[in-house]
């Protein structure tokens, strides 16, 4: 929702900070401030990107202090209700990702106590909080204030004269950074990489103290806390541009890298590392959002293929309202980033039905992963533009090795079968890069239809999700309204709003619905509109139905969701070029949603 950082070292404070919160610019862009605490507090705050911030701002002199950049929750996106938000007495300056449940109360009450508000936001509440508990100990005044404040946080202090960043965390991720003479604490463990690549992943209710050369932790009781850092190994370079013009399309050209990092010691045996010995689950839930859920929905068909197990998937914040089932499903709930707060809460509610979750998660040490009994790590490296894709073709993947497992452990996969599938998981990353090599003819295609108001995507059987997701990818990046279907569905009312300048979008490979969806297209072409089809190589009836044709190698059709989002992903980049949009940071979208 928000990024956070914070320093304390022997360098001057602004510079790092502004490089840092730059990395976390994914995370919210629609305000952004700094606030560096020398003898005097030092606050410089505005509205829109950090660009803007880095353009306006002063100079300021001193080596501890705390960034944020915002995605708007409570109150506009102004620069009075830019973060840091100060006490009365400017002396305090906090930053905070998440959400105060109950300000209003808390507000009320301190503004009786005299205290004075300048912005909107539930924020607020917090440096009033501290500044009324405060005498000489930052740590117990931050312990004392979060006593007041229900909702979730991660919430970053510093005080003029201090010579420390407090900060801590509920249900939004916080990292500490180990360096030499200085220590950082941030939203993700991307925007410090630059500097250390050694973390510590504070837990919730944990309050940490950074100062140049120490870090303090203390649980909810007030007891110290020990953890050893862990050591990161992405690299700089997999969290910058590369070349690339965008992070986008540096992570859509990331894909079969990242699919062989996933399958990695993974599939040499299905049996060397089963989540549950001796569970047997008669149903499976998948639970997500956005392209984690679309993913859930190819893992439907997956797990129903090759585990024979009947398998259900359902959007994360609708999850709760879902009865409960009788028959003690196997829970999966997949998350690139391990902090999204609908399906965290999701994850609670599982264990509080007493079922057994499995995490599908692509950021190490993210919250998921403590709510979960067992974790299947995507491999993807950092993500950072605001759309999904690289994380989305390696969840495939981590969703064909975990029906493989469970296909294994109830036996309706055969030896023969399942060296059939890996064979054919260990081609995917050049059938991925047989795409990519096509993107220029991709790209030209996408600019002759780049002007589209509407545009549908339809696809039958394992490929109708990869039209949904297809379809999202194209409004988030291109703004263009996108709608998928399933293909048969389109004469049950969609075709009302078809015309010749509402071009579809056509996945037909050759497998069990390829008479069918020659069929649907027949039917779409037949009332003028434009069609691109996305089938596979040597289809000589294809090209007498569709305007137009993107090819991908044949495969087996079960794995085809691969390759085929990977074209729809340069679809929709493409489209996003053509149209001037600004890829990357899409207006109104954050990557990690942590609030419900
Ligand atoms: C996809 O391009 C979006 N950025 C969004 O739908 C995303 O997949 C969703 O918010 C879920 O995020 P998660 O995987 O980190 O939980």
């Amino acid at each position: 929702m928000c990024g956070i950082v914070g320093y304390a070292g022997w360098r001057d404070a602004q510079p790092i900070l502004l490089d840092c919160l730059k990395r976390l610019e994914y995370r919210g862009y629609d305000s952004a401030g700094l606030a560096v605490a020398g003898t005097e507090l030092q606050l410089f705050k505005s509205a829109g990107e950090i660009a803007v911030l880095e353009a306006a701002m002063p100079e300021m002199k001193g080596s501890v202090g705390i960034a944020h950049t915002r995605w708007a929750t409570q109150g506009k996106p102004t620069t009075v209700n830019a973060h840091p938000l100060a006490d009365c007495s400017n002396r305090l300056a906090v930053a905070h990702n998440g959400i105060i449940s109950n300000f209003m109360g808390v507000r009320e009450e301190l503004q009786k106590n005299g205290h004075n508000f300048t912005s909107d936001t539930d924020t607020e509440v917090f440096p009033h909080l501290v500044e009324a508990e405060f005498k000489d100990d930052l740590v117990k005044a931050v312990q004392k204030a979060l006593e007041k404040v229900d909702g979730t946080y991660t919430f970053a202090v510093v005080c003029a004269g201090c010579d420390q960043v407090v900060a801590t965390r509920r249900e939004s991720p916080l990292v500490v950074g180990l360096g030499e003479g200085e220590n950082f604490i941030a939203s993700d463990v991307t925007a410090l990489l630059k500097y250390t690549n050694r973390m510590i992943y504070i837990q919730d209710g944990e309050v940490v103290s950074i100062t140049k050369d120490s870090v303090k932790i203390v649980d909810g009781k007030g007891n110290e806390v020990r953890r050893e850092p862990q050591k990161i190994t992405w690299n700089l370079e997999d969290a910058e541009k590369g070349g690339y013009p965008h992070f986008m399309l540096k992570e859509i050209f990331e894909q079969p890298d990242a699919i062989h990092d996933s399958l990695l010691g993974r599939i040499e045996s299905v049996e060397a590392e089963p989540f549950f010995q001796n569970e047997h689950f008669s149903t499976v839930k998948i639970v997500a959002c956005g392209t984690s859920y679309y993913a859930g929905l190819v893992g439907k068909y997956i797990i129903e293929e090759l585990a024979r197990i009947p398998t259900t998937v359902q959007i994360s914040s609708e999850y709760r309202y879902s009865s409960v089932s009788r028959e003690n499903p196997l829970v999966v709930l997949i998350t690139q980033s391990g902090e999204t707060a609908d399906t965290l809460g999701a994850a609670r509610e599982a264990k509080k039905r007493g079922n057994k979750t499995v995490g599908i998660a692509n950021v190490i040490g993210s919250a998921i992963t403590r709510e979960v009994d067992h974790t299947i790590y995507t491999r993807a490296g950092p993500e950072i533009g605001v759309a999904a894709t690289k994380t989305f073709t390696t969840q495939l993947i981590a969703l064909y090795l975990l029906a493989m497992e469970l296909g294994t452990q109830n036996r309706s996969l055969t030896a023969q079968a399942k060296r059939s599938i890996v064979g054919t998981l260990r081609n995917l990353p050049r059938s991925v890069q047989d795409v990519l090599n096509q993107a220029s003819e991709i790209e030209a295609l996408a600019k002759k239809y780049s002007s589209a108001r509407d545009m549908f995507f339809i696809g039958r059987s394992i490929n109708y999700p990869i039209a949904l997701e297809g379809a999202l990818k194209t409004k988030e990046i291109a703004y263009i309204h996108g709608e998928g279907f399933p293909a048969g569905e389109l004469k049950h009312g969609p075709l009302a709003l078809i015309s010749r300048d509402s071009p579809i979008v056509a996945i037909a490979v050759k497998d069990h619905t390829y008479e069918k969806m020659l069929g649907n297209i027949s039917e779409v072409s037949a009332r003028g509109s434009p069609v691109i089809a996305i089938g596979f190589e040597g289809d000589t009836e294809l090209p007498r139905y569709v305007d137009d044709a993107i090819w991908i190698r044949e495969i087996p059709p079960m794995f085809s969701p691969v390759p085929v989002i990977v074209v729809l992903q340069l679809w929709a980049y493409y489209l996003a070029k053509a149209r001037g949009c600004p890829i990357d940071k899409p207006k109104n979208i954050a990557k990690t949603v942590t609030v419900e």
